[in-house]
């Protein structure tokens, strides 16, 4: 018979960057951590691929497994730690195993949270145990508390953030040096900051599995993720970014989740926003998060979204609150009763664009462009020719008024038909909060 307050026990799959981040903080602040919950939280088991590799923690008293969905059996834990990472494969069989067995589960799987979150949330349920994930988003940030705890007496109208670090630093490095977006990636590989495969952080599918889990969260609808719309930042130029100055934006990747009578959106792109805005200021790796509450207005929380010290922050986070026996349903209503997600075609979507036409520089070429906007009913807001080379090309901004995006698609498949145009017109969404 086990009392309150005997250690809980854990068992860590994963020993990698978080993973041993983890290890870390536990050891660390042992005691801090047991005045703050009435028991020691004790590492019993561990499991990662080389039972040899030097990881710069001391392991050594807990229990190593080689298979990591076989520690989801062992009698003795009390709680599973995920860090191994992937939709699929053995982190999924791992927390489906230790549901089944009956223990607490703590994530920082944003993938799989974002593809399996409904599945796993209903099985932990019917366990009657924890499912938690708050570093999955936003790493070292507690948004999930900020939305699930700090905002569960609100309706929840919109959610907003900057969710991945590697492309805000990307973003911000061109902004500061004027350098295109490869030679920057490929100097951020270089450093370590982009991972040698970096297609998931800037092709936005990593803040699209992140946004996903905070629009079930926020709206307390099924996780949607194959509803996200998702654009990455391989095609933001230099010259767009110093434009955006002008114009006194910046351009950052942003995931937008709102909700309207009529559904939900979800949609992650690089976006225009005031230079000045709160979020318009969370440079570098940095992540930013606003939520917007019918009673509370609109909060935002800043910091780090990686690294081996935030995110285990989040990691023993949830672990404390299940030693502490807090025990909130995990997408803020009962898995039970998460609503359908109703979700809105990007095509649905409103809003003011900035458009930079790369066009031949004679005579009627502005008519042709501003007959199409009239033709869909699509009106400027500025038009700025940059430059001046008769007979050469030269660029062209607009920014056009609050009109469809199903509109402006098509206008502009229109305009890249003209002779007149020579390279694929450049369109970028504006959000004025
Ligand atoms: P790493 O690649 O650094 O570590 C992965 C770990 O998983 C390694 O220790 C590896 O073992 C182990 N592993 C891989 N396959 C198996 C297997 N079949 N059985 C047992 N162990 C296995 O990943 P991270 O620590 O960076 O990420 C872990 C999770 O945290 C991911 O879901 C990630 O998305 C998430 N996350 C990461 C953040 C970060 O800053 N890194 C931030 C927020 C979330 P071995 O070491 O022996 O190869
Ligand atoms: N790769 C992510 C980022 C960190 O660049 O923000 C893990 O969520």
């Amino acid at each position: 018979m086990r009392c309150p307050s005997d250690p809980l026990r854990i068992g860590i799959a994963g020993l990698g960057t978080v993973g041993t981040g983890t290890v870390r903080l536990l050891q660390t602040h042992d005691e801090l951590i047991r005045s703050r919950c009435g028991r020691h939280i004790r590492i019993a088991a561990v499991s990662a691929r080389d039972r040899r590799k030097g990881r710069g923690v001391d392991v050594s008293a807990a229990r190593w497994y080689d298979d990591a969905v076989a520690m989801a059996g062992d009698p003795e834990l009390d709680a599973v730690v995920e860090l191994v990472g992937g939709a699929d494969g053995v982190a999924l069989a791992l927390v489906r195993a230790a549901i089944g067995e009956g223990r607490h589960v703590v994530t920082a799987n944003k993938a799989m949270m974002a593809e399996r979150g409904c599945e796993l949330a209903r099985a932990a349920e019917q366990a009657g145990v924890t499912l938690a994930y708050e570093a999955s988003v936003a790493g070292g940030i507690p948004v999930i508390k900020l939305i699930r705890e700090g905002l569960a007496a609100n309706g929840v109208s919109r959610v907003y953030g900057i969710l991945n670090g590697t492309s805000n630093y990307i973003l911000s490095v061109m902004r500061e040096s004027g350098r295109e977006f490869d030679d920057v990636l490929a100097e951020a590989q270089a450093l370590g900051y982009a991972e040698s495969d970096p297609s998931f952080d800037v092709d936005g599918v990593d803040a699209a599995h992140k946004l996903a889990i905070l629009t079930s969260l926020a709206f307390g609808c099924e996780v949607d993720f194959g509803a996200v719309h998702i654009e990455g930042i391989r095609h933001v130029s230099a010259m767009d970014i110093r434009y955006a100055g002008e114009l006194g934006y910046k351009i950052k990747l942003l995931g937008v989740a709102r909700r309207t009578d009529e559904g939900v959106e979800q949609r992650v792109h690089p976006c225009m926003v005031p230079a000045e805005s709160p979020i318009g200021s969370v440079e570098g790796v940095y992540n930013g998060v606003v939520a917007e509450g019918d009673f509370a207005g609109s909060l935002m929380a800043e910091g780090r979204g990686a690294g081996a010290g935030p995110t285990a922050s989040a990691v023993v986070a949830d672990l404390i609150d299940i030693a502490r026996g807090n025990r909130p349903p995990t997408f803020a209503v009962a898995a039970s009763a998460l609503a359908p997600s109703r979700p809105l075609p990007m095509d649905s979507h409103r809003g003011p664009y900035y458009i930079r036409l790369t066009v031949v520089d004679l005579p009627g070429v502005i008519a042709d462009v501003t007959a199409i906007f009239r033709d869909f009913e699509i009106s400027i807001e500025s038009i700025v020719q940059r430059g001046r080379a008769p007979g050469e090309t030269v660029s062209v901004v607009m920014i056009v008024h609050e009109t469809a995006e199903a509109a402006m698609t098509s206008a502009l498949a229109r305009i890249a038909k003209l002779d007149s145009v020579t390279e694929r017109p450049q369109m970028i969404r504006i959000e004025d909060f």
